[in-house]
């Protein structure tokens, strides 16, 4: 290799230390035996349009982000074309430049609250809602309790889990696990209570997702326990319909929601408990797991006896 081009290599290899770039790979078309001239001089041109005279804020949004990161190819202008197209230098991707979605900042439940407004995303707001009902609690608590949608009794007030069910959720959270219910935030998958205590149908429960799912970044709870099919299948991706319930339970689930990364466990819902009490000794194992996971003291409890 001549001593210029070597010199070259070095300057850009030197350069690329300072960017501090993770990878650098070796053209290998750069060392293949020279071409005619003309087609050395096509390969010359610049490949892309020159950049723009102002750059753009690193953090803009690309107009339609490509799929994956593309290494971008950087040399210094002294280094010369020759011994930039010796290089391809692999750039880490960093969010919100180079083609990753940036990854949207938590925003406060007012915010959300505000922006659900009075909400007629679906159906659900010509079917006989009186409220909506966002959620309720502790705005930064260690766990969040997602439910399915409300019932008359919270429909009515507002509030989510605060008729016959709500009663055995406070059960579970206050005499199961021995924190205050004011300690916890409770929330549904749809915000609207379905007639007749339907279960939530797809096009609401997608109409309904966005903002949980920024509700639960904005609380980013060090757990989430889904609480029966609906919740579990919105939060984890799942499909209803294929295998029971029980083969979600008994873990901790890892997702992102929106780049953060959520911890979910799934259990009965405390409506199906109320109709088949036997299955409560199932559901404390599940809660058992919680406690154990966010180090809380664990006591014998009445949950545990089916009562
Ligand atoms: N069932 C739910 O899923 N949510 C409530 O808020 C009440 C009952």
């Amino acid at each position: 290799m001549k001593t210029e081009i070597r010199q070259s290599l070095a300057e850009c290899l030197r350069f690329a230390r300072e960017l501090g770039l993770e990878s650098t790979t070796l053209n290998p078309r750069f060392f293949a035996p020279a071409q005619p001239a003309a087609v050395t001089a096509a390969k010359s041109a610049p490949a892309r349009p020159a950049a723009p005279a102002a750059s753009p804020r690193p953090d803009a949004r690309p107009a339609s982000p490509p799929s994956a990161p593309t290494p971008r190819r950087v040399a210094p202008a002294s280094a010369g074309i020759a011994a930039a197209d010796a290089f391809s230098f692999s750039i880490p991707a960093m969010p919100g430049t180079m083609g990753q979605e940036p990854r949207p900042a938590a925003e406060s439940l007012p915010a959300i609250r505000s922006d659900l407004g009075e909400c007629t995303r679906c159906k659900l707001h010509s079917l006989g809602r009186h409220n909506i009902v966002f959620g309720d609690g502790n705005a930064q608590p260690r766990l969040v309790f997602v439910g399915e949608g409300p019932g008359a009794d919270e429909d009515e007030q507002g509030l989510p889990f605060v008729g016959r069910a709500g009663q055995l959720l406070t059960d579970m959270i206050e005499k199961g696990m021995g924190l205050a219910r004011s300690e916890v935030y409770i929330c549904n998958v749809v915000k609207c209570r379905p007639p007749g205590n339907r279960t939530p149908e797809a096009d609401e429960i997608a109409a309904c997702l966005p903002f949980l799912r920024r509700q639960l970044r904005a609380l980013a709870p060090e757990l989430i326990i889904a609480l029966g099919a609906t919740a579990a299948h919105a939060l984890l991706g799942t499909q209803p319909g294929r295998g029971p319930l029980n083969a979600l339970r008994g873990r901790i689930h890892s997702l992102e929601i929106s780049g953060w990364p959520a911890r979910v466990l799934v259990t009965y819902h405390p409506a199906y408990l109320l109709r088949d009490p036997r299955q409560k000794k199932e559901a404390w194992k599940d809660l058992q797991i919680a406690m154990h996971d966010l180090k809380l003291a664990i006591k014998p409890t009445s949950l545990s006896d089916g009562s």
